[in-house]
Protein backbone atom coordinates (compact mmCIF):
# COMPACT_ATOMS: atom_id res chain seq x y z
CA UNK A 1 0.00 0.00 0.00
CA UNK A 2 1.58 3.17 -1.41
CA UNK A 3 0.14 6.82 0.48
CA UNK A 4 -3.23 5.26 1.98
CA UNK A 5 -4.15 3.74 -1.33
CA UNK A 6 -4.40 0.04 -2.25
CA UNK A 7 -1.91 -1.51 -4.21
CA UNK A 8 -3.93 -3.29 -7.81
CA UNK A 9 -4.32 -6.69 -7.04
CA UNK A 10 -6.41 -8.03 -10.05
CA UNK A 11 -7.36 -11.53 -11.22
CA UNK A 12 -5.38 -11.96 -14.62
CA UNK A 13 -8.28 -13.29 -16.00
CA UNK A 14 -10.23 -9.91 -15.80
CA UNK A 15 -7.07 -7.21 -16.08
CA UNK A 16 -7.53 -5.04 -18.65
CA UNK A 17 -11.08 -5.64 -19.50
CA UNK A 18 -13.55 -2.73 -20.63
CA UNK A 19 -16.77 -2.56 -19.70
CA UNK A 20 -19.21 -4.29 -21.89
CA UNK A 21 -19.34 -2.47 -25.42
CA UNK A 22 -22.83 -1.85 -25.52
CA UNK A 23 -23.01 -0.12 -22.05
CA UNK A 24 -19.75 1.76 -22.94
CA UNK A 25 -21.58 3.27 -26.03
CA UNK A 26 -24.49 4.33 -24.07
CA UNK A 27 -22.11 6.68 -21.85
CA UNK A 28 -20.50 7.84 -25.12
CA UNK A 29 -23.86 8.50 -26.12
CA UNK A 30 -25.00 10.11 -22.97
CA UNK A 31 -22.10 12.33 -22.51
CA UNK A 32 -22.87 14.17 -25.87
CA UNK A 33 -26.52 14.30 -25.03
CA UNK A 34 -25.11 16.37 -22.09
CA UNK A 35 -23.27 18.41 -23.83
CA UNK A 36 -26.75 19.33 -25.82
CA UNK A 37 -26.11 17.29 -28.65
CA UNK A 38 -29.22 15.82 -30.54
CA UNK A 39 -28.40 11.74 -30.37
CA UNK A 40 -30.31 8.56 -32.01
CA UNK A 41 -29.55 5.67 -29.44
CA UNK A 42 -29.13 2.98 -31.95
CA UNK A 43 -26.12 1.54 -29.95
CA UNK A 44 -28.02 -0.31 -26.76
CA UNK A 45 -30.27 -3.38 -27.64
CA UNK A 46 -33.15 -2.58 -25.15
CA UNK A 47 -36.98 -2.96 -25.65
CA UNK A 48 -38.75 -0.07 -26.57
CA UNK A 49 -42.30 -1.26 -25.64
CA UNK A 50 -43.72 -0.68 -22.13
CA UNK A 51 -43.86 -3.87 -19.89
CA UNK A 52 -47.35 -5.53 -20.51
CA UNK A 53 -49.72 -3.45 -18.21
CA UNK A 54 -51.22 -6.84 -16.49
CA UNK A 55 -47.64 -7.74 -15.71
CA UNK A 56 -47.07 -4.20 -13.84
CA UNK A 57 -50.06 -4.52 -12.17
CA UNK A 58 -49.08 -8.38 -11.00
CA UNK A 59 -45.69 -6.91 -9.58
CA UNK A 60 -47.71 -3.59 -7.66
CA UNK A 61 -49.87 -6.37 -6.04
CA UNK A 62 -46.48 -8.29 -5.09
CA UNK A 63 -44.66 -5.41 -3.77
CA UNK A 64 -44.83 -6.51 -0.41
CA UNK A 65 -43.41 -9.87 -0.94
CA UNK A 66 -40.02 -9.61 1.07
CA UNK A 67 -39.26 -13.22 2.03
CA UNK A 68 -35.95 -14.93 0.25
CA UNK A 69 -37.33 -17.49 -2.65
CA UNK A 70 -35.82 -20.86 -3.20
CA UNK A 71 -32.11 -20.36 -5.07
CA UNK A 72 -33.85 -22.38 -8.17
CA UNK A 73 -36.69 -19.92 -8.29
CA UNK A 74 -40.33 -19.54 -7.21
CA UNK A 75 -41.90 -22.43 -7.55
CA UNK A 76 -45.19 -21.40 -9.21
CA UNK A 77 -42.65 -19.44 -11.81
CA UNK A 78 -40.64 -22.54 -11.93
CA UNK A 79 -44.43 -23.99 -13.13
CA UNK A 80 -45.50 -21.30 -15.56
CA UNK A 81 -42.48 -21.20 -17.51
CA UNK A 82 -42.58 -25.30 -17.93
CA UNK A 83 -46.56 -24.88 -18.57
CA UNK A 84 -45.22 -21.41 -21.21
CA UNK A 85 -43.07 -24.30 -23.21
CA UNK A 86 -45.81 -26.57 -23.09
CA UNK A 87 -48.53 -24.06 -24.73
CA UNK A 88 -46.23 -22.41 -27.10
CA UNK A 89 -43.90 -24.98 -28.82
CA UNK A 90 -45.11 -28.20 -27.43
CA UNK A 91 -41.99 -28.82 -25.35
CA UNK A 92 -42.04 -31.12 -22.23
CA UNK A 93 -39.72 -28.88 -20.14
CA UNK A 94 -40.70 -30.12 -16.07
CA UNK A 95 -40.83 -27.66 -13.67
CA UNK A 96 -38.34 -29.36 -11.54
CA UNK A 97 -35.83 -28.36 -14.33
CA UNK A 98 -35.97 -24.63 -14.71
CA UNK A 99 -34.04 -22.29 -12.98
CA UNK A 100 -34.52 -18.66 -12.61
CA UNK A 101 -32.11 -16.19 -12.29
CA UNK A 102 -31.38 -12.14 -12.19
CA UNK A 103 -30.87 -11.94 -16.34
CA UNK A 104 -30.31 -14.84 -18.43
CA UNK A 105 -26.61 -13.06 -18.44
CA UNK A 106 -25.95 -14.19 -15.26
CA UNK A 107 -26.98 -17.61 -15.55
CA UNK A 108 -24.68 -18.08 -18.70
CA UNK A 109 -22.12 -17.04 -16.68
CA UNK A 110 -22.64 -19.55 -14.28
CA UNK A 111 -23.08 -22.38 -16.35
CA UNK A 112 -19.53 -21.20 -18.01
CA UNK A 113 -18.52 -21.29 -14.72
CA UNK A 114 -19.43 -24.72 -13.81
CA UNK A 115 -18.92 -26.77 -17.07
CA UNK A 116 -15.74 -27.25 -17.68
CA UNK A 117 -15.41 -26.93 -21.15
CA UNK A 118 -14.72 -24.56 -24.21
CA UNK A 119 -16.84 -22.19 -25.42
CA UNK A 120 -17.91 -22.16 -29.55
CA UNK A 121 -19.78 -19.50 -30.63
CA UNK A 122 -20.55 -18.22 -34.35
CA UNK A 123 -19.25 -14.93 -35.24
CA UNK A 124 -20.67 -12.38 -34.97
CA UNK A 125 -22.00 -13.33 -31.82
CA UNK A 126 -23.78 -11.11 -29.33
CA UNK A 127 -20.95 -9.23 -26.98
CA UNK A 128 -20.83 -11.08 -23.43
CA UNK A 129 -20.30 -14.71 -24.23
CA UNK A 130 -16.46 -14.59 -24.88
CA UNK A 131 -15.95 -11.71 -22.02
CA UNK A 132 -17.26 -14.27 -19.80
CA UNK A 133 -15.61 -17.30 -20.83
CA UNK A 134 -12.34 -15.54 -20.55
CA UNK A 135 -13.41 -14.32 -17.24
CA UNK A 136 -13.80 -17.91 -15.96
CA UNK A 137 -10.97 -18.94 -18.23
CA UNK A 138 -12.14 -21.50 -20.38
CA UNK A 139 -10.77 -21.16 -24.20
CA UNK A 140 -13.24 -19.50 -26.64
CA UNK A 141 -13.70 -20.80 -30.39
CA UNK A 142 -14.92 -18.43 -33.06
CA UNK A 143 -16.71 -20.47 -35.54
CA UNK A 144 -16.95 -18.65 -38.94
CA UNK A 145 -20.32 -17.62 -41.09
CA UNK A 146 -20.65 -15.98 -44.36
CA UNK A 147 -22.91 -13.25 -44.99
CA UNK A 148 -24.31 -14.37 -48.24
CA UNK A 149 -26.09 -17.28 -45.45
CA UNK A 150 -27.18 -14.07 -43.19
CA UNK A 151 -24.71 -15.31 -41.06
CA UNK A 152 -25.83 -18.29 -40.09
CA UNK A 153 -23.68 -21.23 -38.74
CA UNK A 154 -23.79 -23.66 -41.17
CA UNK A 155 -23.37 -27.49 -40.11
CA UNK A 156 -20.12 -28.61 -41.33
CA UNK A 157 -18.10 -25.47 -39.39
CA UNK A 158 -19.51 -27.32 -36.53
CA UNK A 159 -18.25 -30.36 -37.10
CA UNK A 160 -15.41 -29.62 -38.87
CA UNK A 161 -14.16 -28.08 -35.13
CA UNK A 162 -15.84 -31.36 -33.58
CA UNK A 163 -13.94 -33.56 -35.74
CA UNK A 164 -10.37 -31.91 -35.19
CA UNK A 165 -10.47 -32.85 -31.49
CA UNK A 166 -13.64 -35.57 -30.72
CA UNK A 167 -13.18 -35.76 -27.00
CA UNK A 168 -13.13 -32.06 -25.55
CA UNK A 169 -16.15 -31.01 -24.13
CA UNK A 170 -17.84 -28.13 -25.39
CA UNK A 171 -20.52 -25.84 -24.72
CA UNK A 172 -22.44 -24.41 -28.50
CA UNK A 173 -24.15 -21.46 -27.93
CA UNK A 174 -26.77 -21.15 -30.43
CA UNK A 175 -28.97 -17.32 -31.21
CA UNK A 176 -31.97 -17.11 -32.43
CA UNK A 177 -33.24 -14.44 -33.55
CA UNK A 178 -30.06 -13.47 -33.55
CA UNK A 179 -28.55 -10.27 -31.91
CA UNK A 180 -26.27 -8.62 -33.73
CA UNK A 181 -28.44 -9.64 -37.61
CA UNK A 182 -32.12 -10.16 -36.19
CA UNK A 183 -31.93 -13.68 -38.52
CA UNK A 184 -33.15 -16.95 -37.58
CA UNK A 185 -32.75 -20.45 -38.42
CA UNK A 186 -35.20 -22.28 -40.57
CA UNK A 187 -36.72 -26.07 -38.96
CA UNK A 188 -34.00 -27.67 -41.74
CA UNK A 189 -31.54 -25.62 -40.50
CA UNK A 190 -31.87 -26.42 -36.91
CA UNK A 191 -32.37 -30.18 -37.46
CA UNK A 192 -29.55 -30.57 -39.40
CA UNK A 193 -27.32 -28.51 -36.23
CA UNK A 194 -29.11 -30.73 -34.03
CA UNK A 195 -27.64 -33.84 -35.89
CA UNK A 196 -24.09 -32.76 -35.71
CA UNK A 197 -24.31 -31.54 -32.18
CA UNK A 198 -26.04 -35.03 -31.03
CA UNK A 199 -23.19 -36.56 -32.85
CA UNK A 200 -20.34 -34.48 -31.18
CA UNK A 201 -22.10 -34.70 -27.69
CA UNK A 202 -21.83 -31.33 -27.14
CA UNK A 203 -23.91 -29.04 -24.70
CA UNK A 204 -26.44 -26.61 -26.87
CA UNK A 205 -26.86 -23.58 -24.85
CA UNK A 206 -30.05 -22.63 -26.76
CA UNK A 207 -30.46 -18.57 -25.97
CA UNK A 208 -33.94 -17.91 -27.47
CA UNK A 209 -34.35 -14.91 -26.15
CA UNK A 210 -35.67 -12.87 -28.35
CA UNK A 211 -38.11 -16.11 -29.23
CA UNK A 212 -41.32 -14.01 -28.95
CA UNK A 213 -40.22 -11.79 -30.99
CA UNK A 214 -39.78 -13.75 -34.33
CA UNK A 215 -42.23 -11.49 -36.90
CA UNK A 216 -43.67 -14.95 -38.51
CA UNK A 217 -44.86 -15.65 -34.63
CA UNK A 218 -43.41 -19.18 -35.08
CA UNK A 219 -40.66 -19.74 -33.13
CA UNK A 220 -38.78 -23.23 -32.93
CA UNK A 221 -36.72 -24.11 -30.73
CA UNK A 222 -33.54 -26.71 -31.82
CA UNK A 223 -34.69 -28.38 -28.58
CA UNK A 224 -37.04 -29.94 -30.66
CA UNK A 225 -34.29 -31.83 -32.49
CA UNK A 226 -31.88 -32.45 -29.40
CA UNK A 227 -33.90 -32.73 -26.57
CA UNK A 228 -31.22 -34.57 -24.55
CA UNK A 229 -28.31 -31.69 -24.70
CA UNK A 230 -30.05 -28.48 -25.30
CA UNK A 231 -30.39 -25.78 -22.31
CA UNK A 232 -32.86 -22.74 -23.66
CA UNK A 233 -32.38 -19.86 -22.63
CA UNK A 234 -34.74 -16.58 -22.19
CA UNK A 235 -36.10 -14.23 -20.05
CA UNK A 236 -38.41 -11.02 -19.62
CA UNK A 237 -36.02 -8.79 -21.18
CA UNK A 238 -36.85 -8.69 -24.74
CA UNK A 239 -39.99 -9.84 -25.22
CA UNK A 240 -41.72 -8.37 -22.34
CA UNK A 241 -39.76 -4.91 -21.89
CA UNK A 242 -38.20 -5.86 -19.07
CA UNK A 243 -34.89 -5.87 -19.00
CA UNK A 244 -34.36 -3.78 -15.59
CA UNK A 245 -36.11 -6.01 -14.12
CA UNK A 246 -33.83 -8.42 -14.13
CA UNK A 247 -35.33 -11.94 -14.63
CA UNK A 248 -33.89 -14.76 -16.98
CA UNK A 249 -34.84 -18.85 -17.18
CA UNK A 250 -33.02 -21.70 -18.01
CA UNK A 251 -34.61 -24.70 -19.15
CA UNK A 252 -32.94 -28.08 -18.90
CA UNK A 253 -33.52 -31.72 -20.12
CA UNK A 254 -33.79 -34.24 -17.38
CA UNK A 255 -30.19 -35.31 -18.55
CA UNK A 256 -28.81 -32.28 -17.73
CA UNK A 257 -30.11 -31.70 -14.49
CA UNK A 258 -26.19 -32.25 -13.04
CA UNK A 259 -25.58 -29.10 -14.35
CA UNK A 260 -29.09 -27.51 -12.86
CA UNK A 261 -28.03 -28.23 -9.80
CA UNK A 262 -24.46 -27.46 -9.67
CA UNK A 263 -25.45 -23.54 -10.88
CA UNK A 264 -27.59 -23.55 -7.90
CA UNK A 265 -25.36 -24.26 -5.53
CA UNK A 266 -22.97 -21.54 -6.90
CA UNK A 267 -26.12 -19.39 -6.95
CA UNK A 268 -27.05 -20.02 -3.67
CA UNK A 269 -23.29 -18.79 -2.50
CA UNK A 270 -23.84 -15.43 -4.47
CA UNK A 271 -27.09 -13.93 -5.36
CA UNK A 272 -29.27 -16.10 -2.85
CA UNK A 273 -32.04 -15.63 -5.04
CA UNK A 274 -33.98 -13.38 -7.94
CA UNK A 275 -35.85 -10.14 -6.25
CA UNK A 276 -39.08 -12.32 -4.99
CA UNK A 277 -41.65 -9.51 -6.10
CA UNK A 278 -40.56 -9.60 -9.84
CA UNK A 279 -40.82 -13.37 -9.76
CA UNK A 280 -44.27 -13.01 -8.73
CA UNK A 281 -44.96 -10.48 -11.55
CA UNK A 282 -43.09 -13.07 -14.08
CA UNK A 283 -46.00 -15.62 -13.45
CA UNK A 284 -48.47 -13.58 -14.84
CA UNK A 285 -46.36 -12.77 -17.85
CA UNK A 286 -45.47 -16.77 -18.56
CA UNK A 287 -49.00 -17.21 -17.76
CA UNK A 288 -49.82 -15.98 -21.47
CA UNK A 289 -53.36 -14.75 -21.71
CA UNK A 290 -55.09 -12.92 -24.36
CA UNK A 291 -53.59 -9.41 -23.63
CA UNK A 292 -50.08 -10.59 -23.76
CA UNK A 293 -50.87 -11.89 -27.18
CA UNK A 294 -52.20 -8.68 -28.46
CA UNK A 295 -48.81 -6.70 -27.26
CA UNK A 296 -46.71 -9.67 -28.58
CA UNK A 297 -48.60 -9.46 -31.87
CA UNK A 298 -48.37 -5.39 -32.26
CA UNK A 299 -44.67 -5.33 -30.94
CA UNK A 300 -43.81 -7.61 -33.73
CA UNK A 301 -46.16 -6.05 -36.04
CA UNK A 302 -44.34 -2.62 -35.54
CA UNK A 303 -40.76 -4.15 -35.57
CA UNK A 304 -41.14 -6.32 -38.54
CA UNK A 305 -42.46 -3.09 -40.53
CA UNK A 306 -39.62 -0.80 -39.32
CA UNK A 307 -37.05 -3.33 -40.21
CA UNK A 308 -38.30 -4.02 -43.40
CA UNK A 309 -38.24 -0.54 -44.00
CA UNK A 310 -34.67 -0.20 -42.54
CA UNK A 311 -33.09 -2.97 -44.71
CA UNK A 312 -34.61 -1.33 -47.72
CA UNK A 313 -33.06 2.09 -47.19
CA UNK A 314 -30.06 0.59 -46.14
CA UNK A 315 -30.02 -1.51 -49.53
CA UNK A 316 -31.24 1.80 -51.58
CA UNK A 317 -28.10 3.41 -50.37
CA UNK A 318 -26.11 0.60 -51.63
CA UNK A 319 -25.35 -0.99 -48.11
CA UNK A 320 -25.27 -5.14 -48.11
CA UNK A 321 -27.82 -5.77 -45.23
CA UNK A 322 -29.40 -9.23 -44.50
CA UNK A 323 -33.13 -8.62 -43.63
CA UNK A 324 -34.15 -9.30 -40.11
CA UNK A 325 -36.75 -12.51 -39.29
CA UNK A 326 -37.33 -10.97 -35.78
CA UNK A 327 -36.12 -8.85 -32.87
CA UNK A 328 -34.71 -5.14 -33.25
CA UNK A 329 -31.61 -5.52 -34.62
CA UNK A 330 -29.37 -5.64 -38.22
CA UNK A 331 -25.70 -5.81 -38.80
CA UNK A 332 -25.38 -3.64 -42.51
CA UNK A 333 -21.83 -4.22 -44.07
CA UNK A 334 -20.38 -1.34 -45.58
CA UNK A 335 -17.74 -2.58 -47.31
CA UNK A 336 -19.25 -1.45 -50.90
CA UNK A 337 -18.62 1.77 -49.78
CA UNK A 338 -14.93 0.80 -48.54
CA UNK A 339 -13.10 3.49 -50.51
CA UNK A 340 -15.73 6.61 -50.49
CA UNK A 341 -15.21 6.08 -46.49
CA UNK A 342 -11.08 4.97 -46.78
CA UNK A 343 -10.91 8.54 -47.91
CA UNK A 344 -12.53 9.88 -45.09
CA UNK A 345 -9.88 8.18 -42.97
CA UNK A 346 -12.14 5.55 -41.93
CA UNK A 347 -11.03 1.89 -42.86
CA UNK A 348 -12.41 -0.41 -40.04
CA UNK A 349 -15.73 -0.53 -38.02
CA UNK A 350 -14.89 0.99 -34.82
CA UNK A 351 -13.73 4.18 -37.02
CA UNK A 352 -16.74 4.07 -38.84
CA UNK A 353 -18.95 3.91 -35.54
CA UNK A 354 -16.83 6.80 -34.09
CA UNK A 355 -16.76 9.23 -36.92
CA UNK A 356 -20.63 8.24 -37.52
CA UNK A 357 -21.55 9.23 -33.77
CA UNK A 358 -19.29 12.58 -34.06
CA UNK A 359 -20.98 13.76 -37.35
CA UNK A 360 -24.45 12.61 -37.13
CA UNK A 361 -25.07 11.67 -33.36
CA UNK A 362 -25.91 8.08 -34.88
CA UNK A 363 -24.98 5.43 -32.38
CA UNK A 364 -24.52 2.22 -33.58
CA UNK A 365 -21.95 -0.49 -32.48
CA UNK A 366 -19.10 -2.05 -34.40
CA UNK A 367 -18.90 -5.10 -35.85
CA UNK A 368 -15.80 -5.58 -33.73
CA UNK A 369 -17.81 -5.96 -30.42
CA UNK A 370 -19.56 -9.31 -31.76
CA UNK A 371 -16.30 -10.97 -32.82
CA UNK A 372 -15.57 -9.62 -36.61
CA UNK A 373 -12.76 -8.88 -37.92
CA UNK A 374 -11.31 -5.06 -36.99
CA UNK A 375 -11.26 -3.90 -40.34
CA UNK A 376 -14.12 -5.22 -41.76
CA UNK A 377 -16.80 -2.48 -41.93
CA UNK A 378 -19.90 -3.78 -40.37
CA UNK A 379 -21.70 -2.20 -37.68
CA UNK A 380 -25.29 -3.60 -35.70
CA UNK A 381 -27.95 -1.31 -35.59
CA UNK A 382 -30.69 -0.99 -32.83
CA UNK A 383 -33.72 0.07 -34.00
CA UNK A 384 -34.77 1.02 -30.32
CA UNK A 385 -34.84 4.81 -30.29
CA UNK A 386 -38.40 5.32 -30.24
CA UNK A 387 -41.35 5.46 -27.74
CA UNK A 388 -42.55 2.01 -27.73
CA UNK A 389 -45.34 2.90 -25.55
CA UNK A 390 -47.10 5.42 -27.97
CA UNK A 391 -46.26 3.52 -30.95
CA UNK A 392 -47.64 0.30 -29.82
CA UNK A 393 -51.21 2.14 -28.48
CA UNK A 394 -51.26 3.81 -31.86
CA UNK A 395 -51.06 0.17 -33.46
CA UNK A 396 -53.56 -1.27 -31.43
CA UNK A 397 -55.83 1.00 -32.90
CA UNK A 398 -56.42 -1.64 -35.79
CA UNK A 399 -56.49 -5.26 -36.05
CA UNK A 400 -52.83 -7.33 -35.82
CA UNK A 401 -53.43 -8.68 -39.37
CA UNK A 402 -53.60 -5.18 -41.33
CA UNK A 403 -51.05 -3.74 -42.42
CA UNK A 404 -49.63 -0.95 -40.46
CA UNK A 405 -50.93 2.65 -42.09
CA UNK A 406 -47.98 4.17 -44.59
CA UNK A 407 -47.11 7.29 -42.41
CA UNK A 408 -47.19 4.69 -39.16
CA UNK A 409 -43.33 4.63 -38.80
CA UNK A 410 -42.47 8.77 -39.94
CA UNK A 411 -45.31 9.48 -37.00
CA UNK A 412 -44.82 6.71 -34.46
CA UNK A 413 -40.57 5.76 -35.01
CA UNK A 414 -39.67 8.87 -36.50
CA UNK A 415 -36.32 8.81 -34.40
CA UNK A 416 -35.20 5.84 -35.58
CA UNK A 417 -36.40 6.76 -39.37
CA UNK A 418 -34.31 10.14 -39.16
CA UNK A 419 -31.15 8.44 -37.84
CA UNK A 420 -31.49 5.97 -41.03
CA UNK A 421 -31.77 9.08 -43.26
CA UNK A 422 -28.92 10.90 -41.35
CA UNK A 423 -26.68 7.79 -42.02
CA UNK A 424 -27.69 7.19 -46.13
CA UNK A 425 -27.33 10.94 -46.08
CA UNK A 426 -23.69 10.80 -44.49
CA UNK A 427 -22.57 7.99 -46.36
CA UNK A 428 -23.15 9.55 -49.92
C1 LIG B 1 -28.51 -12.44 -27.35
C2 LIG B 1 -28.72 -12.03 -25.93
N1 LIG B 1 -28.66 -12.97 -24.98
C3 LIG B 1 -28.81 -12.66 -23.69
C4 LIG B 1 -29.01 -11.35 -23.29
C5 LIG B 1 -29.11 -11.07 -21.81
O1 LIG B 1 -30.36 -10.74 -21.40
P1 LIG B 1 -30.79 -10.69 -19.85
O2 LIG B 1 -29.58 -10.85 -19.01
O3 LIG B 1 -31.39 -9.33 -19.69
O4 LIG B 1 -31.77 -11.81 -19.67
C6 LIG B 1 -29.08 -10.33 -24.24
C7 LIG B 1 -29.24 -8.93 -23.82
O5 LIG B 1 -28.92 -8.00 -24.49
C8 LIG B 1 -28.93 -10.69 -25.60
O6 LIG B 1 -28.98 -9.78 -26.57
Amino acid sequence: MANGSHDVHLNLNVRGLPVSATLGINEESNRLLAQGRTIYKLGLGQSPFPVPDPVVRELQNNAHQKDYLPVRGLPALCDAVAGYYWRTQSLPISADNVLIGPGSKELMFLLQLVYYGDLVIPTPSWVSYAPQAHIVGRHVYWLETDEQNNWLLMPEELEKLCQADPDRPRIVILNYPNNPTGCTYSADQLEALATVARRNRVILLADEIYGELTFSGTHRSIAHYYPEGTIIASGLSKWAGAGGWRLGTFAFPAELKWLLEAMAAVASETFTATSAPIQYAAVRAFQGGAKIESYLCHSRRILKSLTRWGHARLTRAGVNVARPDGAFYMLPDFESLRSRLEQRGISHSAELCRKLLQDTGVAMLPGSSFGRPDRELTARIALVDFDGARALSAAEQQACDQPLPENFLPLYCERVVEALEQLCEWLE
